[in-house]
């Protein structure tokens, strides 16, 4: 593993996911040793399913125990069931809690089919549930092609909080494969702010594959702003990165 110290971030360069895939696993395995009741912020996406997996086997090893482990999904798609075939809903079904001993009372997640008049106070339901929690203890998170996170798409501020969004184009391309097609894509999410993000005791961010080069090196390189909500990141004092070499193809040239 190789540092990247003048990244601006602490970032971590692996020679393959696997090595931060494990090492996450680990770490969150260590604070739920000495809390058992942590509080977790998961996303979605292609990106955390080998930490996921990873997890699952810890579970299963007896090393793990979610018993009592409280998690608070990032975001939702507006309009879509939880037993939608591209629901967030589903895939961490699928990826993560069908497979360690969660208390489904635990969970928290997003509810994509909240109607219009009751959103803001499902927002700020899901906000209250966080504080309640006493904050999030880790989040993890992918970074969007377009430079977001969770879907705080370019334009969110760094004070935003959960609410529901428009999603951008690049967003709703890279969506449309699993929905067969970019005329299925919800237009519309539901999501963790840039600010409930930011108030994470830690935060690890994980970029792999050459897809995410631009945007790993827009994450470091343009001014912290809205314009690539990822670079809200930089500064936070409990933030390490995990890119593979593909991933910062990009910024080894540039540095
Ligand atoms: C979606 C999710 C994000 C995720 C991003 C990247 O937009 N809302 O939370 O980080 O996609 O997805 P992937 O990991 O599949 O590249």
């Amino acid at each position: 593993m190789r540092r990247l110290a003048e990244a601006g971030i602490p970032a971590r360069i692996v020679d393959a996911r696997e090595e931060a895939e494990r090492a996450i696993a680990r770490e969150i395995t260590e604070l739920v040793r000495k809390k058992p009741d942590l509080v977790l912020g998961l996303p979605t996406g292609k990106t955390p399913i080998g930490v996921y997996r990873e997890l699952a086997l810890l579970h299963r090893a007896g090393r793990l125990d979610f018993s009592r482990v409280r998690t608070f999904n990032l975001d939702e798609y507006l309009g879509l069931g939880a037993e939608h075939g591209a629901a967030f809903a589903r895939a961490m079904r699928e990826m993560l809690f069908d497979h360690v001993n969660v208390s489904p009372g635990n969970i928290h997640l997003l509810n994509g089919l909240v109607g219009p008049e009751r959103a803001a106070a499902h927002c700020r339901d899901f906000e209250r549930a966080i504080a309640a929690a006493g904050g999030i203890d880790l989040l993890l998170l992918g970074i969007g092609r377009n430079g977001h996170i969770a879907f705080n798409e370019p334009g969110s501020s760094r004070d935003s909080r959960t609410r529901v969004v428009e999603l951008d184009e690049t967003t709703r391309t890279d969506a449309a494969a699993i929905f067969g097609g970019i005329e299925h894509v919800p237009k519309r999410a539901i999501t963790m702010g840039v600010a409930t993000i930011l108030d994470a005791k830690r935060i690890r961010v994980l970029a792999f594959g050459a897809a995410k080069a631009e945007a790993v090196k827009r994450t470091l390189a343009l001014a912290v702003g809205p314009d690539a909500p990822a670079t809200f990141l930089r500064g936070h004092p409990g933030l390490a990165a995990y890119f593979d070499a593909d991933a910062s193809a990009l910024l080894a040239r540039s540095s």
